[in-house]
């Protein structure tokens, strides 16, 4: 297969871990046999830096004209402690979301048998945990209108979303839910808000055409709760924008490390791929990032084309690491492999046809 990736490694550690997932997409294709032809683009800070915008017209251009995006991370300090800065780098990811449609967010959280002592939640309560959160990702609070009243004493943002924004996304996580535990769980603030209640209505129309799913609700505050007090009774956890973002931090505590963390973002055209972490300036240039979360973003990458076994030539290299302990620190303390190491292996494992390394 020939794919053309567009490659936004944007800000702190996101170049240092998207060189690894290309690495392992290397790898993949002289294995297998397939042509990935990458091209970098600019996204994010590194991109308001050099040009002025957090996503230039030729990034977008470029990410228009791709099969797909493998994206690093984003963020810069410097903007977050200024609230007055009027550009911002997260404005690129989110118009980039918005401009390739890319409406639904997967993020499978699962922890690793290796790792399981890794996480601070007591054994019993993570082991068989097992779910992934649908987030919305191109509507609600996130895009609503921004207000901001002349003398700066009153803000507002408004959430919104409309029947079509959620029917669509509704339809992804119920066929989901059937390949796997055919669950779907809609987590909401139905209690309070408007939207809520409408996300609920829309949610309940949509499962009937699903009779093989089950359907519940949750409120957020008790999901939050929920999600790392029992993390097993969850299948498919179905939410909007905001609820989802937060929700799946807090979910990957169950998995030892956010480092580990994937997804996918697609919409009915495009596609990207991107770990659920932030871009970690503290980390940055250091080579102790965590670079599986990248590497597991190119997995789900092959998986959307089709490229199955090659997806778990990955999925099973990346345990191969984590089950020889080859991490980086955020793993394992006192680990002396960092982020060019871990992806080494990685991709030297996916070489090694027939498991060279481990005779
Ligand atoms: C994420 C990130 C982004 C989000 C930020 C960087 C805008 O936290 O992908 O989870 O809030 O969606
Ligand atoms: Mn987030």
């Amino acid at each position: 297969m020939n794919l053309k990736i567009a490659v936004l490694p944007g800000d702190g550690i996101g170049p240092e871990v998207t060189l690894q997932a290309k690495k392992a997409l290397y790898a993949i294709g002289v294995v297998y046999d397939h042509e990935f032809v990458f091209e970098d683009a600019l996204m994010g800070a590194v991109a308001i830096d050099k040009t002025g915008n957090p996503l230039p017209e030729q990034t977008l251009n470029l990410c228009l004209n791709t099969d797909a995006v493998l994206f690093g991370a984003i963020g810069d300090p410097k903007y977050d402690n200024n609230p007055d800065a009027k550009v911002r780098p997260e404005q690129g990811l989110l118009k980039l979301r918005k401009e390739l449609g890319l409406f639904a967010n997967i993020r499978p959280i699962k922890p690793y048998k290796s790792l399981l002592d890794s996480s601070p939640l007591k054994r019993e309560i993570i082991e068989g945990a097992d779910f992934t959160i649908f987030r919305e990702l191109t509507g609600g609070v996130y895009f609503g209108e921004k207000k901001l009243n002349d003398a700066g004493t009153i803000a507002s943002d408004l959430c919104e979303y409309s029947e079509e924004e959620i029917t669509r996304i509704t339809h992804l996580a119920f066929k989901a839910a059937q390949n796997r535990r055919k669950k779907v769980t809609m987590v909401d603030k139905a209690n309070v808000l408007e939207t809520s209640r409408l996300w609920r209505k829309v949610v309940k129309n949509v499962s009937e055409s699903y009779p093989d799913v089950a359907l519940d609700f949750l409120f957020v505050d008790n999901a939050a709760m929920q999600i790392i007090l029992n993390p097993k009774q969850f299948d498919v956890i179905l939410t909007e924008n905001l609820f989802g973002d937060i929700l799946s931090d807090e979910a990957s505590v169950i998995t030892g490390s956010i480092g580990l963390l994937a997804s996918a973002s697609l919409g009915n055209k495009k596609a990207l791929f991107e770990p659920i972490h932030g871009s970690y300036p503290q980390a940055k240039g250091k080579n102790i990032a965590n670079p599986i979360a990248s590497v597991l973003s190119a997995a789900m990458l092959l998986e959307h084309f089709g490229l199955h076994k090659e997806a778990k030539k990955v999925y099973e290299a990346v345990e191969k690491a984590i089950e020889y302990n080859v991490v980086t620190i955020d793993l394992k303390a006192d680990s002396k492999f960092g982020t060019n190491e871990v992806g080494d292996f990685i991709s030297n494992v996916i070489l090694s046809k027939d498991d060279l390394y481990f005779k």
